[in-house]
Formats: structure tokens, sequence, C-alpha cells
């Protein structure tokens, strides 16, 4: 039996090696656009899969899951799965620890206003500025998942005050829930660092717009980690533009490579990196890959698996 590669391919031998070290010997195949490389369809166990074309699952009679390269399954649902199939997300340290360090990083860069002091060093000039209390400042993170949980464990382990909204309410040690789309205005209305890590959904596309951009205070940050068609572009912008909104982190995008004539980047009060919040690491997504390929032959499900109600 085989596993199917279809994502980068000059990525699919590290991929391949990152396997073999948690499986030992594997029939590690390439989906190549001609499909040259598949063999007997008959034979394809496993599919390791970003985002392959509409239907393509289907001629796998075999098929016992999808694993998907990374956490958001945006990119592979909707591509009319076979039924009974389990989609798998990537649930990694190594991706959690990434994004952790990524939250944390551009809320200090915030918090603490390095911006200005930045800009003060390139003018040669010597200014401090007042001190914000760590603990007064209100971080609201959109998501308390994986990846959200994690950040917010982390900011709360800094001593920041910690909130996070969930379609389903939490209790997490020391972090403020909110839920639902009732709690979702109360939650905007006491964040002054807004960070998304909320999956693509039906009901989270557009979600930074102006209706919930105006319930921020006037002078929050928006850290988009999350997915581009949470943000209206338009929105933001303008947001940012009539000062309501003092600073945007954006890595991800509604088409990526972000075009060159988007105006996201010559914008001043706009940070942007290149979807690069947390990338997916072979050696240490394997060894998760590997652990639900070990429970499936083991008959045991594989987790986490993708509800396809919910879309995440
Ligand atoms: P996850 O574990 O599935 O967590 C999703 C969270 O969002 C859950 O708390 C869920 O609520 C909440 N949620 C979903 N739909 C909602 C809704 N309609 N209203 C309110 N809350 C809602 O996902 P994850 O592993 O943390 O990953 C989150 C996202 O991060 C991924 O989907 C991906 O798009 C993004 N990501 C980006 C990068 C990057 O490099 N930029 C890297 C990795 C991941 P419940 O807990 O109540 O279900
Ligand atoms: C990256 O964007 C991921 O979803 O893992």
């Amino acid at each position: 039996m085989a596993l199917l590669f279809s994502a980068r391919y000059e990525d699919s031998e590290r991929w391949h090696q990152a396997l073999v070290a948690e499986l030992g010997d594997l029939d590690f195949r390439l989906w190549t656009p001609d499909g040259a490389n598949i063999g007997d369809p008959a034979d394809i166990e496993f599919v390791l899969a970003w985002g392959p074309k509409k239907g393509a699952f289907k001629e796998f009679p075999n098929l016992k899951a999808i694993f998907c390269l990374g956490a958001g399954v945006d990119h592979l649902i909707g591509r009319d799965l076979p039924d009974g199939v389990p989609v798998v997300r990537l649930v990694d340290p190594g991706l959690t620890r990434g994004m952790r360090e990524y939250v944390i990083y551009w809320t200090l860069h915030y918090h603490r206003r390095f911006k200005e002091y930045a800009d003060s060093a390139a003018a040669g000039e010597w200014r401090q500025l007042p001190q914000a209390d760590t603990r007064k400042r209100r971080v609201g993170i959109l998501g308390l998942g994986v990846l959200g949980a994690d950040a917010a464990a982390h900011l709360c382990a800094l001593e920041f005050d910690v909130a996070g909204w969930s379609r389903s309410a939490k209790a997490l040690d020391g972090i403020e829930s909110f839920h639902g789309t009732d709690g979702l205005a109360a939650f905007l209305a006491r964040t002054e660092i807004l960070v998304n890590l909320l999956p693509l959904t039906p009901e989270t596309t557009g979600i930074i717009n102006a209706e919930n951009l105006s319930q921020l205070p006037k002078g929050a940050v928006v850290i988009n980690a999350a997915r581009g068609p949470h943000v209206v572009d338009d929105d933001l912008i303008r947001a940012l533009d009539d000062g309501h909104i003092a600073a945007a982190t954006l890595d991800v995008f509604h088409t990526e490579p972000l075009p060159a004539d988007h105006p996201f980047w010559a914008h001043p009060k706009i940070n942007i990196t290149p979807h690069a919040a947390s990338l997916t690491v072979q050696e240490t997504a394997a060894v998760a890959i590997a652990d639900n390929i070990r429970r499936i032959r083991a008959g045991e499900p594989p987790a986490p698996i993708v509800d396809p109600e919910t879309g995440y």
C-alpha cells in the first residue's frame, strides 16, 4: 500500500525522508500533474495534500485518510472529497511553537512601541516613551483552538490581559472566554491587540470588516495570521487611514503572493510577512502524520478529523 504526495514537488524528497525516518520503508509516490507516478490507484492508502484538484480523490478505492499539510484545511474542503474518508488536520508542536513566536513577537512590537523606537533611532533621536502596564494591555484572540489557546496561554504567562473568542465556551486558566455571535461585540470592545487565529469557513470569511473593526477601541491594532479572506481589505485600509486602527500586521492575503500593486505593500501602517507566521516543518510534522498512520493501521481513528459540517 502506498502514500501519495500532492504538494510542492520541490519539498517532496524532504517529506519522503522525514516520513521514512518515522515509519521505516514507505512506498512514497508523487502525484504529478499528469498522474504518471500514481501507479495502480488501488494501491493508494494515504494522500498527503495541500490542495489538489477537485474530485481527484475519487479514483482511489482504498483510500484511508487524507492528511492536510497544514493546520488550515480551507483549500481542501469543498474539493468534492470522497465520502467516509477522514481529512486529518496537521497538529504539530513545531507549527504551534512557530505561531506562538509570531504572535508574541508582534504583540510585544505594538505593546512596547518598538517601531517608534526604531524610527527615533533612525533619526538619531534619544526619546523615551511612557512604559505601558502589561497587566492592563488587553489582547484578544479570535479562535481558541490549538494555536489560539497556545498563544493565549503564553501571552497570559507574560501577564497580558488575555481574552479569546470561539464558537463554544471555554474554561482556560487566566483567559476570559467569549463565544458565539452574541459574544463578539463585547470581546471586540475590550480588545486593544486583536490576533486572528480562526479557520476560514463561510461563517468566518470577512470577519475583519468595517463593522467589527469599528467595535475595537480607537488605536487598536490587528494581527492576522490565519487566512487572507478573513479580512475585507478595503475596510481595513479605511480604518487605518481614518486613524481608528493604529496598525496592522498581515501574514496572509486573498491572493498569495500578494500582488505587487496591492495597496497593502506601500501602506505605512501595515507590516507584511509572506505567509510565514508558522511554516510546516517536515521533520516535526512527519512525527504527527506517522503517528496517525500507525493509529489507522491499528484500527484506531486518526486525530484531529475535520468536521465536514463546520469546515474545520
Ligand atoms: P483549530 O484548532 O481548529 O481552532 C479553531 C478555533 O476557531 C476554535 O477555537 C473554534 O471554536 C474557533 N472557531 C471556528 N469557527 C468559529 C466561528 N464561526 N465563530 C467563533 N469561533 C470559531 O485551528 P488551529 O489549529 O488553531 O488553526 C487556526 C488557523 O490558523 C488555521 O485554520 C489556519 O488558517 C491558520 N494558520 C495559519 C498559519 C500561518 O502561517 N499563517 C499557520 C498555521 C495555521 P471551537 O473551539 O468552539 O470549535
Ligand atoms: C498554514 O497556513 C497552515 O494552515 O498550516
